[in-house]
């Protein structure tokens, strides 16, 4: 009867203090748990996740968290970076899956988004003015400033490096991502690459980007 009294005062007092209490110490706890987990990705991301060309990896700091959730995702079902050509992608995917306990992908996602965005140099050759006669396709999912939309499920595309953007436009193109059957979303990008008409354009559209304030 007693342990009974006891264990119900101990269920009160923890319903009251969730109300108050323990929120944020749950947030910080998870914070921790994400900066520990993003010293895995840093020996190819960089310290501050601002990516590291000779690694392939692109900077991915402040990409928003349910973005990065869900790529984590698909490297780790493999519908990315299981291709047969896909190389960068398959120096990730086994990345992914050392994120094996629940929760591991939320809390390094959300720390991934909390690192102020990258402002990449240009490094490609392309021509801005084409280019951004060809970003109009892009505005309706990506926004006109190239911040994404997470209701059209489009990442922002300013932070990034003019090399990965090709690679991935090019892999869309290709049907090295967003062909799997289970890739819902890459299924939305890959006819928008497909109108882009040649590798030359490919390059133009992303010398815009470039140019999009970060
Ligand atoms: C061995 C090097 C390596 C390590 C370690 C690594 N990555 Fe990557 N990552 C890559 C490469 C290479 C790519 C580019 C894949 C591509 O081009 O498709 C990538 C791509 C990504 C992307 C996709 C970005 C986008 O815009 O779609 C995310 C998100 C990501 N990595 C997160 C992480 C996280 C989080 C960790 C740590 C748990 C991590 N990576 C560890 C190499 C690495
Ligand atoms: C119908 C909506 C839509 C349009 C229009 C669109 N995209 Fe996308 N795009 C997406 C979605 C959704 C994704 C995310 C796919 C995923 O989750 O793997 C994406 C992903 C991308 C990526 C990969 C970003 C990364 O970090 O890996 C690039 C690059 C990209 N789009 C460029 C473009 C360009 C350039 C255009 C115009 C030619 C364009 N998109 C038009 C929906 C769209």
């Amino acid at each position: 009867m007693q342990a009974m009294t006891r264990r119900a005062a101990v269920a009160a007092l923890l319903a009251a203090a969730s109300v108050a209490g323990p929120a944020p110490r749950v947030a910080a706890e998870d914070a921790d748990r994400g900066a520990t987990l993003f010293r895995y990705c840093t020996q190819c991301h960089g310290e501050q996740g601002e990516g590291n060309a000779l690694a392939l990896a692109p900077a991915i700091a402040g990409l928003p968290a349910w973005y990065v959730e869900r790529q984590l995702e698909h490297f780790r079902s493999g519908i990315r970076g299981r291709h047969f050509d896909d190389i960068a992608g398959m120096r990730m995917r086994p990345m992914s899956l050392t994120l094996r306990k629940e929760g591991d992908v939320a809390a390094v996602a959300a720390y991934v988004a909390s690192l102020p965005p990258a402002d990449p140099e240009p490094t490609l050759e392309g021509d801005p003015a084409r280019g951004q006669q060809l970003y109009a396709t892009c505005v309706a999912c990506h926004g006109a400033d190239g911040a994404g939309n997470q209701q059209m499920n489009a990442p922002p595309l300013t932070g990034s490096h003019d090399w990965y953007l090709e690679r991935q436009i090019q892999n869309f193109r290709q049907g090295i991502r967003g062909a799997d059957p289970a890739d819902t979303f890459g299924a939305l990008m890959r006819p928008m690459a497909m109108t882009l008409p040649d590798d030359q354009a490919v390059r133009d559209v992303v010398a815009y980007i470039m140019t999009l304030p970060r």
